[in-house]
């Protein structure tokens, strides 16, 4: 019986979850809900964004869906962002991060993409600090330097999901995306520990072949305002990925609609890849839409239940053909009502 680990987080994380939750049981029967909680306001109650039993509860479960945390934008003594203690702790190392033109809300009809994110490393490894300015040649004002880790194992792993992957969906085409012209040693290593993985698969196996590009991230941007619908699996480091995929989350109808899923080694969380949004919470205004299409890549890579993730997928095409108002409120139940009778 799958079981998850339900995290509301805050602002309007306590709005989008329930609705996906009430979704997901819908479409998922047997589904046991376990809570737990996560955020800032979490940390103001306990002192610790991601308390011990919360790590327990979602290893104990393998599957969490999380709404989203607020974040303070200046160093707060003792705090850690809860998101990022989640991926550590719990090995979370890929990001997937899917973009489908849905009907009256995309801009464009054609873009039918996934972005894989590598989720542990790279500018996201927490290794920034205050330095002394002399050894860049620096000798006056402060100096703020960030390392940005690249490893070949975790760039095997990404790879190695990205493939599965891809091999799951039926996907065709791969494009690595790096900066590689700049960074020759950790994009390089990055980009040629892909290639690598990839062209020993090819060997091994008989299955369609892949065709895979690399392009610089720079390149990658502009293509994804001009041609987005060019691309069909990118995978890269996470900042890029971060960036990119908020790019392409416009061409889904923004980030209402933009769900995603870190993955690791039988562990998985959703989320939405919107925040708490402090401007709408508690206005009614919040789609529910992107928590809903998190569940059903709960349903599809952590369950794999493939018609449940379609069921729930098709339910949210169909209400957004029939020209739903995402805009005015009550937003939450209207849009969560309509899931749910379109899935009955
Ligand atoms: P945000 O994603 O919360 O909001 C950006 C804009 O999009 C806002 O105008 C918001 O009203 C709108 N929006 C977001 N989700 C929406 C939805 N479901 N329906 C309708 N409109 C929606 O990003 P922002 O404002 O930069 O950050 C707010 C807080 O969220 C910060 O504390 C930030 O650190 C945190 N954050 C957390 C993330 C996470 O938990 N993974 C990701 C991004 C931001
Ligand atoms: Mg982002």
């Amino acid at each position: 019986m799958p079981k998850l680990c339900v995290i509301p987080g805050d602002g309007i994380g306590q709005e989008v979850i329930p609705a996906a939750v009430r979704v997901l049981q819908t479409a998922v029967p047997h589904l046991q809900l376990t809570s737990a909680s996560a955020g800032w306001q979490t940390f103001l109650d306990q002192g610790v964004s991601v308390p011990p039993e919360t790590l327990h509860a979602i290893r104990n479960c393998g599957a969490a869906l999380f709404g989203a945390v607020s974040s303070p934008s200046h160093k707060v003594e003792g705090y850690r962002s809860a998101i990022l203690t989640m991926r550590q702790e719990l090995d979370l190392y890929a990001n997937v991060r899917p973009v489908r033109s849905l009907p009256g809300i995309s801009p464009r009809p054609d873009v039918d993409q996934i972005v894989m994110r590598e989720n542990s490393e790279g500018l996201y490894s927490g290794r920034e600090r205050i330095v002394n300015g002399n050894q860049f040649s620096v000798n006056s004002g402060k100096v703020a330097v960030a390392e940005r880790v690249i490893s070949e194992r975790a760039s095997r792993r990404i790879a190695q999901k990205t493939l599965a992957l891809m091999r799951q969906l039926g996907r065709r085409k791969l494009t690595i995306v790096h900066k590689a012209n700049v960074l020759p040693l950790t994009d390089g290593l990055f980009r040629d520990t892909v290639r690598a993985v990839f062209a020993a698969e090819e060997q091994r196996s008989g299955e369609a072949k892949i065709e895979i590009e690399e392009i610089l991230v720079d390149v990658a941007a502009l293509k994804m305002v001009a041609e987005p619908q060019q691309f069909d699996v990118i995978v890269t480091t996470n900042l890029f990925g971060d960036i990119l995929s908020d790019a392409a989350a416009h061409w889904g109808g923004g980030l209402g609609l933009a769900p995603s899923l870190n993955w690791g080694d039988g562990i998985a969380l959703a989320e939405p890849v919107h925040g708490s949004a402090p401007d709408i919470a508690g206005k009614g205004l919040a789609n529910p839409l992107a928590a809903i299409l998190s569940g059903a890549l709960l349903a599809r890579f952590a369950w794999g239940l493939d018609e449940a993730a379609t069921r729930i997928e098709t339910a949210v095409s169909h209400i957004l053909a029939t020209g739903i108002d995402t805009k005015t409120p009550p937003v939450t139940p209207r849009v969560t009502e309509a899931v749910l009778s379109a899935l009955s």
